[in-house]
């Protein structure tokens, strides 16, 4: 599908539909007025049976209007103009595109840049209209026998009623295109299964990736130079699974040599059984996921590369297999990590931080303007927040405040979770430096508690994305997110 962005006459345009919004209660948008006008007043008539009110998301399609050279109009409910907001107006779009799904239509122009959100350029709106159309666009479908993949869309036409706007518009579709396509890589890899997305997998596919992204080479890491560089914390997670552990280490060159790199670390767990502190058997086909840290980093690396930013970024992916088996972790073994701080594993279904510290320390070869990691880390953090935003834990007020920006413009939320001293505690072992786990009691935080022992000589943040980067139930499937989040923070950096 591809989305275009220009500024239209609605009367004059051959199209096979004209989408036009109507909000609650019967109120025509500008265009819908116009076109009303135009096509003998078939809307208002509609509108005055009573058959359509514009309530949210409904959506009616009207056949050979007269007087417009449309073959179809379709009207698509938004609801009450009050309550309009930039999720809402997301929402209206995966509506539409979701009705169009339902029909023959191959081209359509959509008049919805016009409706008026509160402090919303027209550029933003091209720009959120298109991702949301992009999303909903998004299909998995390489293990079905029989494609579902039947939308007869080839092009969508966003009009801007405004040809000053149309620069600033083009640069919003440039933007949305870019982060849609990242967030098509992350879920596609969040949703391959296990035993297909293996530590291996995710490396070939970085790999094969950066062939086509320019500015961009790939290193991978196997298990005999790990154990050089003693990453005795990350390989006491890998040992228990027949899937050999990579390190991935994608390095984005649009800076200056000189300029110190943004480093992204993200959590590739390819499957998390739990290992010999074994999750019980309910929805633990979702541990597939556990990987979306590292698939979000792979899909903003991606973004970045498209935008061709001015800037230099390192994405460093600790990937690995948590199993139960004669040579996996038991609770009470010791190891050093690669800082050299030894960690008494209590449990070893708190794995990812095992890889990630590794990941961490490593991170400090790029002698980084920031770090930020991203990693499906606690059950914790579902609880906390649920579904709707990540939670972001910061050494640096500024970094947190960066991102809690990002994530307001991107509608990737995050939200603030702090990582005072007084959690440290809770880390306490007997035995060794800390534990890896900090008992019941605010676990996201010292899971972050944790990682903040190995982040101590650069800027860092840690997003903990349990709950946005999948949905469970009937919707069960990667999100993509935080490649908008990511991308957005990147972005931001001059
Ligand atoms: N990958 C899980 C976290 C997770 C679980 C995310 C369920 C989303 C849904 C992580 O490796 C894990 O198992 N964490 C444990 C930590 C605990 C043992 C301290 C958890 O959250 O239960
Ligand atoms: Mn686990
Ligand atoms: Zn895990």
């Amino acid at each position: 599908m591809d989305i275009r962005v220009k500024t239209t006459q609605a009367m004059l345009q051959k199209s096979a539909c004209l989408i036009v919004a109507i909000h609650e209660k019967r109120q025509l948008s500008p265009s819908a007025k116009i076109i009303d006008s135009l096509c003998g007043n078939r809307i208002s008539h509609l509108l005055k049976k009573g058959d359509f009110d514009g309530k949210l998301g409904h959506t009616r399609l009207l056949d050979n209007p007269e007087g417009i050279a449309a073959e179809r109009i379709m009207l698509v409910g938004c609801g009450s103009q009050k309550k309009l907001n930039i999720k809402v107006y997301r929402k209206i779009h995966v509506y539409i595109l979701n009705a169009i799904k339902k029909t023959n239509i191959k081209n359509a122009i959509l008049y919805t840049a016009e409706l008026e959100i509160k402090d919303t350029t027209s550029a933003e709106k091209i720009r959120h209209a298109s991702e949301a159309l992009l999303e909903a666009n998004y299909c998995f479908d390489e293990f079905k026998s029989n494609s579902t993949k039947i939308i007869a869309l080839k092009t969508i036409t966003l009009d801007i009623g405004n040809k000053r706007e149309l620069p600033k518009a083009q640069q919003a579709l440039k933007t949305a295109n870019a982060i849609a396509s990242g967030m098509d890589i992350a879920r596609r890899l969040g949703n391959l299964p296990g035993n297909i997305c293996t530590p291996s997998y995710l490396a070939k596919q970085a790999t094969n990736q950066a062939k086509h992204c320019k500015k961009t080479k790939v290193t991978v890491l196997g298990e005999a130079e790990m154990k050089k560089l003693k990453m005795g914390s990350l390989l006491s997670v890998s040992k228990g699974s027949r899937q050999p552990p990579k390190l991935i280490v994608i390095e984005y060159k649009g800076g200056k040599a000189k300029d110190k790199p943004y480093v992204l670390v993200g959590k590739g767990v390819t499957f998390d059984t739990g290992g010999i502190s074994l999750k019980p058997g309910a929805a633990m086909d979702e541990m597939k996921f556990d990987m979306c840290g590292a698939a979000g980093v792979i899909g903003t690396m991606a973004a970045v590369s498209n935008l061709q930013l001015g800037i230099n970024v390192v994405a460093i992916i600790p990937s690995v297999e948590n199993m139960p088996d004669g040579a996996a972790s038991r609770p009470g073994d010791i190891v050093t990590s690669m800082s050299g701080q030894t960690i008494e594993i209590l449990n070893t279904d708190a794995e990812g931080r095992l890889i990630l510290c590794d990941a961490l320390t490593y991170a400090e070869k790029f002698n980084p303007k920031t770090v930020i990691d991203t990693a499906t880390l606690t059950g914790a953090c579902v609880i906390a927040l649920g579904s709707h935003c990540s939670a972001v834990l910061s050494n640096n007020d500024k970094l947190a405040q960066d991102l809690l920006n990002a994530g307001t413009t991107s509608g990737d939320r995050t939200w603030e979770m702090p990582l005072w001293d007084d959690y440290q505690d809770q880390l306490k072992s007997n035995f060794a430096d800390m534990a890896n786990i900090g008992g019941r009691e605010a676990g996201t935080i010292t899971a972050a508690c944790f990682l903040s022992r190995f982040t101590k000589k650069y800027k860092w943040a840690h997003l903990d994305i349990a709950g946005v980067a999948w949905h469970s139930g009937a919707r069960k499937g990667a999100t993509g997110r935080p490649v908008p989040l990511l991308t957005q923070y990147l972005m931001n950096q001059k």
